[in-house]
C-alpha cells in the first residue's frame, strides 16, 4: 500500500517551530510562525480565556456530543461580531480553526459548482493554494503586491478579476494581509466589491486576524462592503489569534445569501460535509469564546487585552520603521506580517549568522518580536545587503 507513497518536504512555516527550537544560540529571534509575543516573548492565554475556563471548569457537566456544527451559540455570538449588528442571511458552523473554514468552504463551492476556478492574489498565505488543490479547485493566481516597492498591484488585480468568469471565486483576505500586512484601502475595497458584483463572482474572504490590524470594526469593515454588494459569499474565520486559542483550533465557516429560501440547504449541507471530514470539531476553544462572548465583564476584558495587543503589534512596526528608512513602509501595514524582499541566500543567512528566523518567502512575524529587537533585525538586514545603496525610501 505505502510503496507508492514519496517523503513530502516538511511545511515550509511549520517547519520552523522545530528548527528555532532546536538552535541553541541564546541570541535569536524567531519572525516565523504567526503568533502574537508579548515584551516578555511569550504568546500568553488570555486573561479572559483563563476566566472562562474556570467557568467551564466548574459549570460544565457534559462531554457529550454536540453535531457536527459544533456549539451552535457560540456561532451566533460571533456572528454580530463579523457582520454587525442587523446582518440578515447570514448561517453558520463551528470548525477546526480557519484552515477548516477554508477547507469545508472550498468543499462546498466544489459540491455547488463542481470545476469552480478560484482567484487568489499573490503572494498569499502558503496553505491557501494548498487547501484549494487538495479539494480539487483550479487556482487561478494573480498578481496581487510588489515586494520590491511594497506596493499593492491593484491595477493588476482588478484586470485579473475582469477576466474571471461568471461564478468564479475570487479569495480575498479580509484583513492584516498574510504575508504582506498590505490590505486593501476603503475605496479598493469598494472598487472590488463592484466589480465582483457586476461580474457575478462569488467572494470568498478569509478573516483571520480581526482586531488586530485596526479595531474589531475596521477589520471587518471590507468584508461587510463586498456583503453588502453581492448576493452570495462565504467567510472563513479564526478565533485563533484574536482569541490567542491557537492550538485549541478556533473558527467558523459563514455563508451568506441574500435570498434565505436557499439557509437550510447551504446548512445541511455544510453540515454534511462536516461530518464526513471531521465528524464534529473540538468543542473547548469555542465553549471560552461563547462563554466570554455572553459575559459582558469578560467580552470586555478580551476586548481591552486585544486592543493592547494590536496596539503593541503598531508600536513594533513603528519602532522598526523609524531605525531605517528603507523600512518605513512597516508603519503603514497592518497585523502581524511584512514581506521584506529578500533573497533565498540573505534569508539563509539572517538564519545562520543571526539566529534571525523567517518564512521562506522573506516573510517576517513583526507581532513576534520587541520593539527592543529592532535594532538586531535592522543591523542584520544591513549586514545581509537587504537595503539599497542608493537610500532609497519605500513608504
Ligand atoms: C501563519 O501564517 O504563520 C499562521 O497562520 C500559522 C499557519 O498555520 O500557517
Amino acid at each position: 500500500m505505502f510503496d507508492s507513497l514519496v517523503d513530502q518536504p516538511p511545511d515550509s512555516l511549520l517547519g520552523l517551530i522545530k528548527a528555532y527550537q532546536d538552535d541553541k544560540r541564546t541570541k535569536k529571534l524567531d519572525l516565523g510562525v504567526g503568533v502574537y509575543r508579548d515584551d516578555a516573548g511569550l504568546t500568553p492565554v488570555m486573561s479572559a480565556v483563563k476566566s472562562a475556563e474556570r467557568i467551564l471548569l466548574e459549570s460544565q457537566r457534559t462531554k457529550a456530543y454536540l453535531g457536527p456544527e459544533g456549539d451552535i451559540l457560540f456561532v451566533s455570538a460571533l456572528q454580530p461580531l463579523l457582520f454587525g449588528a442587523r446582518a440578515t442571511g447570514i448561517t453558520g458552523l463551528q470548525t477546526p480553526g480557519g484552515s477548516g473554514a477554508l477547507r469545508l468552504g472550498t468543499e462546498l463551492v466544489a459540491l455547488a459548482q463542481p470545476g469552480a476556478q478560484v482567484w487568489v492574489g499573490v503572494p498569499t498565505w502558503p496553505n491557501h493554494a494548498a487547501i484549494l488543490e487538495a479539494v480539487g479547485a483550479k487556482v487561478r493566481p494573480y498578481r496581487y503586491f510588489d515586494t520590491a516597492t511594497q506596493t499593492v498591484l491593484f491595477d493588476e488585480m482588478m484586470g485579473a478579476l475582469s477576466q474571471a468568469a461568471r461564478g468564479d471565486v475570487v479569495l480575498l483576505h479580509g484583513c492584516c494581509h498574510n504575508p504582506t500586512g498590505a490590505d486593501l484601502d476603503a475605496d479598493q475595497w469598494s472598487e472590488t466589491a463592484g466589480l465582483i458584483a457586476e461580474r457575478g463572482l462569488f467572494p470568498f474572504i478569509d478573516l483571520a486576524y480581526q482586531g488586530l490590524g485596526r479595531s474589531l470594526d475596521e477589520d471587518a469593515s471590507g468584508m461587510r462592503l463586498v456583503l453588502a454588494a453581492v448576493d452570495e459569499a462565504l467567510v472563513a474565520y479564526s478565533c485563533d489569534k484574536n482569541f490567542g486559542l491557537y492550538r485549541d483550533r478556533v473558527g467558523a465557516l459563514f455563508a451568506f445569501s441574500r435570498d434565505t429560501t436557499k439557509s437550510a440547504a447551504i446548512d445541511s449541507n455544510m453540515a454534511r460535509l462536516a461530518r464526513v471530514s471531521w465528524s464534529m470539531p473540538p468543542d473547548h476553544g469555542a465553549a471560552l469564546v461563547r462563554t466570554i462572548l455572553e459575559s459582558s465583564v469578560l467580552r470586555l476584558a478580551w476586548h481591552e487585552e486585544l486592543v493592547r495587543m494590536c496596539a503593541r503589534i503598531t508600536d513594533v512596526r513603528r519602532t522598526v520603521a523609524g531605525l531605517e528608512p528603507q523600512l518605513k513602509f512597516l508603519a503603514n501595514q497592518r497585523g502581524l506580517f511584512a514581506n521584506l524582499a529578500l533573497t533565498p541566500r540573505q534569508i539563509s543567512t539572517l538564519r545562520l549568522d543571526h539566529g534571525i528566523y523567517m518564512a521562506p518567502s522573506g516573510r517576517v512575524n513583526l507581532a513576534g518580536m520587541r520593539a527592543a529587537d529592532g535594532d538586531t533585525l535592522v543591523a542584520a538586514l544591513a549586514h545581509v545587503g537587504a537595503f539599497k545603496e542608493s537610500n532609497a525610501e519605500l513608504s
